[in-house]
């Protein structure tokens, strides 16, 4: 772990997590008004409207027929092109000419793969805002199912903020260069202010699946929300909590949410906006720690998550240093640092209720972010000279 602390981190090997016991989600009038998700199979046309519908020759052409040398990467659900289409008729261009995007190629056979689709497709196509990436078109296809977003030209956190990880042949984040204080703090003020917003809708969205590979960066490394795929409505009227079937990623998810009963079976998740508190917590201390929420598994190693690491440390203002990313060479401010570590601390309470509402987690990095707490140093101030992150 960190240089002054020699605990690993828990290695674990899956990084999606899903309950054993099935759930209704709860419903009332009230929520049923309020709703953004919808029941149908297909497309709602008042979403559809405002987005492109593409086939897949012209996917295909945008990005030469899914060619190796535009792959930018791949998730649980599949994988990611490069592709190019004409600023005003979308159809494809050139590459070099018209504007950039990113295609999403979900594997036919993926869990869940049409509702994550539709979710994301519902959402996206519903919800603007400066921190959510812009969905741009989809494709519905016989069994095909894409997504077109904007192109987000750092890529996500994930690449930037850890050391290399290989997913299939693709290894990314090779030649990246540590993300300065300032712009981590950047980072987190926009996480949180598109949280926020979810939160303040009369649905009450709950994202569900924040973590640092979810978490895209445009060029000046502004951070946006991407995949919508879990998210879902939540509790309005006097309900408290939806209970759903936990799915998620290991080490971000909140402790209510992955709850086990004694049989170790999962008991329904109870799902609040606290939740993604909880996981902006674990996010946050990636940022601080420069470490993964949860490492690759190594046999012989305990399960132990960042957050059971770090929290003696941050419970603890004199030790809370210890656990500083190496890789920022000491520049940052002290109190900055501090001041962010107490907010983790704050969002990872094991009581959801005691959990700061998003919108006081943006006042108080906003705070951070103009105080004179933190400086850029001219090692790494200009956050437009990091590197792209590596795609070969
Ligand atoms: N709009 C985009 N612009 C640029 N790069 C992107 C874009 N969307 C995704 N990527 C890249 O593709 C990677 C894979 O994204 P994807 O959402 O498929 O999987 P993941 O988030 O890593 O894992 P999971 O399947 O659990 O969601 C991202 O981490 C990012 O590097
Ligand atoms: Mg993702």
């Amino acid at each position: 772990m960190g240089s002054s602390c020699t605990k690993p981190v828990a290695h674990v090997s899956s990084s999606n997590i899903s309950g054993s016991k099935k759930s209704q989600s709860r419903t009332n009038s009230s929520q049923q008004k309020a709703s953004l998700q919808t029941s149908h199979e297909s497309v709602d046309p008042s979403i559809s409207g405002k987005l492109k519908s593409f086939s897949l020759i012209d996917l295909k052409e945008a990005t030469k027929n899914f060619r190796r040398e535009n792959l930018i990467g791949e998730g649980g659900f599949g994988r990611i092109f490069k592709g190019w289409i004409d600023e005003n008729t979308y159809s494809p261009t050139k590459p070099g000419s018209g504007i950039v995007v990113a295609v999403k190629n979900l594997k036919p056979e993926s869990f869940q793969g049409h509702k994550e689709w539709l979710a994301e497709v519902n959402y996206l196509g519903q919800l603007h805002h400066e921190n959510l990436v812009k969905l741009v078109g989809y494709c519905l296809q016989g069994k095909n199912r894409l997504l077109v977003y904007e192109f987000m030209q750092k890529g996500s956190l994930e690449n930037h903020l850890f050391r290399k990880k290989v997913v299939s042949s693709l290894i990314l984040a090779e030649n990246v260069q540590p993300i300065a204080w300032a712009t981590r703090v950047n980072i987190s003020v926009g996480v949180a202010k598109g949280l926020a917003f979810l939160h303040s809708l009369n649905a009450n969205v709950i994202f569900r699946d924040l973590k640092a590979s979810n978490i895209l960066l445009d060029s000046d490394f502004n951070a946006k929300l991407s995949d919508f795929g879990l998210a879902r409505d939540g509790p309005t009227g006097d309900n408290t909590h939806v209970s759903t079937r936990v799915i998620g990623t290991q080490g971000y998810a909140a402790p209510e949410y992955v709850a086990t009963d004694l049989d170790g079976f999962n008991e329904a998740g109870h799902l609040t906006p606290r939740s993604d508190v909880y996981s902006f917590g674990v996010v946050l201390l990636e940022l601080l720690t420069g470490k993964r929420a949860v490492e690759d598994a190594r046999p012989g190693l305990s399960e132990e998550t960042l957050v059971d690491w770090a929290m003696p440390f941050l419970s603890d203002s004199r030790r809370v240093l210890r656990i500083m990313d190496t890789r920022l060479g000491g520049q940052y401010s002290k109190k900055g640092a501090q001041a962010a570590a107490a907010l983790a601390l704050q969002c990872l309470n094991s009581d959801p209720k005691i959990r700061p509402p998003m919108v006081d987690v943006v006042a108080t990095l906003e705070g951070l972010q103009s105080s004179n707490t933190f400086q850029r140093t001219p090692k790494y101030a200009n956050a437009t000279k990091h590197s792209c992150h590596s795609l070969t």
